[in-house]
């Protein structure tokens, strides 16, 4: 109970805020079983994150890319929100002002009821024509290769945001409106070791945010928040509803 704050006396901070953001990382998800990045579970311990998710992987061998998400749709196919993520989509019908951020591209917020979201690593459920850039929604498990585009012929790749790639525009505007504009910041599950999502921490501070963190264990975020509380964010989030 870091500053002699209890995860109550966050729920009542935040049912008298105006603003609250979420950011949320593999950590919410973990308690539906879906596999995190880093850590001794993680996918980055087996994969080299470089040779599947990135632009040059793709150009290199898209068959392998897309057998890697293929993979990862079959895993995800089976899994559904857990608690934390229906807590925070109750916590979006309590508040007048209410946005998550996310860098998981496992559709589960959206799965939970949550609107007011940002994905700012893409959606898995999504696939984007690498020559006309046109966005679909696609739930095939497996998609066929080569996936082509209807409209042009093109080869479509998963709508997620690869290693060296940028943030959509429309998203970082979206991210950083409402990390200027939250009362209240709550970081959920993740390592921060992802940037820009790692840097959101001292950027809401910063326009006067108070900023909570959940994780099972500390982070480099841990020395930049107001208060931080360990423990499972199934078990943490719908404390604070
Ligand atoms: P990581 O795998 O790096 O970190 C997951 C975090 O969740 C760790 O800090 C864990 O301690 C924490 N955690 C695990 N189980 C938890 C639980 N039940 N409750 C609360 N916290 C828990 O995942 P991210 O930080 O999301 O990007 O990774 C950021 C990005 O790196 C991902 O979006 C992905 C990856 O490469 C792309 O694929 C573009």
């Amino acid at each position: 109970m870091p500053n002699g704050l209890t995860i109550l006396d966050v729920r009542d901070r935040i049912r008298e805020a105006q603003s609250v953001t979420v950011l949320t990382g593999a950590g919410i998800s973990a308690d539906s079983g879906v596999p995190t990045f880093r850590g001794t579970e993680g996918l980055w311990k087996n994969f080299r994150p470089e040779e599947l998710a990135s632009p040059e992987a793709f150009a290199r061998d898209p068959k392998l890319v897309w057998e890697w998400y293929n993979w990862r749709r079959e895993l995800l196919a089976t899994k559904r929100p857990n608690a934390a993520h229906e807590a925070l989509a109750q916590l979006e019908k309590q508040l007048p002002d209410f946005w998550v951020i996310t860098q998981n591209v496992d559709g589960l917020h959206t799965m939970a009821g949550t609107q007011r979201l940002s994905e700012i690593h893409g959606n898995i459920w999504k696939i984007r024509c690498t020559q006309c850039h046109h966005v679909r929604h696609n739930h095939d498990v497996p998609v066929e290769f080569p996936p082509t585009c209807v409209d042009c012929g093109g080869l479509l790749r998963p709508h997620i945001v690869w290693f060296g790639e940028p943030l959509a525009p429309e998203d970082l505007e979206c991210s950083y409106a409402a990390l200027h504009r939250c009362d209240i910041l709550v970081i959920i599950g993740t390592s921060g070791a992802v940037y820009p999502a790692a840097s959101f921490a001292p950027v809401a501070k910063d326009h006067g945010a108070f900023v909570v963190e959940l994780n099972v264990e500390a982070t480099p975020i841990s020395s930049m928040v107001d208060v931080s509380f360990q423990g499972r964010a199934k078990e943490l989030v719908p404390l604070l509803l």
